[in-house]
């Protein structure tokens, strides 16, 4: 039997058909505005992610990717410098770190949580690399927070910078604050599947710092401190205003639509519990999880994934091999400590169907599966 397909509707045009008049009203007002690069909505939109972060400052760029590499320009991090990051994450966070000439140092991972694990950030600290060591950029993987206290240990007694990735984690809190506002800067990706989605390309940076964020805002624009006149070296990366002014509108129902992923997390946790094959995501205390992507692991996994690929289950793998499995981004592994539960976690991963708009019958369709699993 296949599970009806129109269960697993496909997620960021479904956000589309539920917003269709609010988000054309927002590119009409664009469109009739005809200002369209760097304008009121940007400004606007840059404002209220600032505040919904809780931090004093946002700068709207043209990606994910581009918010990282702003951010490390920002501080002065480049060639003959290396920054710690996770191996287990989308290849993005590690090749922003190259795009500034520094280069990585691979940490590995606390198997509950996927994110990094403050004692392989010392082994780190004692390797080859270790002395040209700059920042820590601590991804929180699948919206689940970092160990933010731990990493923040380790940083302040090696005076390292320690910096967020929150692509994938809009909404999560650690300590009851937003991530965004948990180091000295954080990089989003508005990606469209990401919990708040552009309909194209967008990524900001947030930070307390308002130093920082003027040098960010130069480097996003030619290094302009003044129209034509660069002060410093910088690039193209700008957010547009037809995506900020869509983000605006889904902005007001972010909070809404994680909560709907925590639910249906609820659900697949009830529904799961003591399956003796299938570890569901862990909540460390005083974290609360975005639940961008509902990722479980199995020792059996390629069976398990099978399987509900047979019966019609959307599943699918974040990531099918770690950043430092693939060729190009494998030579930094020499000046890395062991990555044992990174590769344990890759070959044990497997995402189930997640996202705000699926219904309660169809994480009852997918559990119903996975119980009847191994048949
Ligand atoms: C953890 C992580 N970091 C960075 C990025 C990069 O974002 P973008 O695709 O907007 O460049 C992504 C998204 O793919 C991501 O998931």
């Amino acid at each position: 039997m296949s599970a009806a397909p129109s269960l697993f509707s496909a997620y960021p045009l479904e956000d589309f058909r539920r917003l269709e008049p609010a988000i054309s009203a927002a590119v009409t007002g664009v469109l009739r505005g005809g200002h369209y690069i760097l304008g009121g909505e940007v400004a606007a939109f840059e404002q209220e992610w600032a505040a919904w972060c809780g931090v004093e400052e946002a700068i709207g760029v043209a990606n994910g990717t581009d918010a990282i590499e702003l951010l490390l320009l920002g501080l002065g991090i480049g060639p003959g410098d290396a920054v710690a990051v996770p191996s287990h994450t989308a290849v993005a966070s590690v090749s922003a770190v190259r795009r500034t000439g520094a280069e990585p140092v691979y940490v590995d991972l606390d198997p509950d949580t996927f994110t990094l694990r403050p004692e392989s950030l010392e082994l780190a600290l004692k390797g080859p690399a270790g002395g040209r060591l700059k920042a820590v950029l601590a991804v929180h993987l699948y919206g689940h927070p970092a160990d933010m206290a731990g990493l923040a240990a380790v940083c302040e007694d090696a005076g390292l910078i320690l910096l967020e990735d929150g692509a994938q984690s809009h909404g999560a809190t650690w300590q009851g604050k937003r991530v965004g506002s948990l180091a000295r800067g954080a990089a989003f990706s508005f990606y469209p599947t990401k919990n708040l989605g552009a309909v194209g390309d967008g990524g900001a940076i947030t930070t307390d710092d308002a130093a920082l964020a003027a040098r960010i805002r130069e480097i996003r624009q030619y290094g302009w401190r003044e129209r034509y006149i660069s002060a410093v070296e910088g690039v193209n990366s700008r957010l547009d205003e037809m995506q900020a002014a869509i983000l605006r509108v889904k902005l007001e129902g972010l909070a809404e639509s994680v909560g709907k992923r925590q639910a249906l997390a609820a659900r697949y946790r009830e529904g799961l519990a003591g399956h003796p094959l299938v570890q569901l995501p862990q909540v460390r205390e005083g974290c609360e999880h975005a639940f961008h992507l509902h990722v479980v692991r199995s020792p059996r996994r390629d069976e398990l994934m099978a399987f509900l690929l047979r019966q019609g289950i959307p599943v699918a793998l974040h990531y099918p091999a770690a950043v430092h499995q693939q060729p190009g981004y494998a030579r930094f592994v020499a000046q890395s400590p062991d990555l044992a539960e990174t590769e344990r976690a890759v070959r044990e991963i497997l995402t189930l169907p997640l996202h705000p708009w699926l219904g309660q019958d169809a994480v009852d369709v997918v559990i119903a599966q996975v119980k009847a699993w191994p048949d």
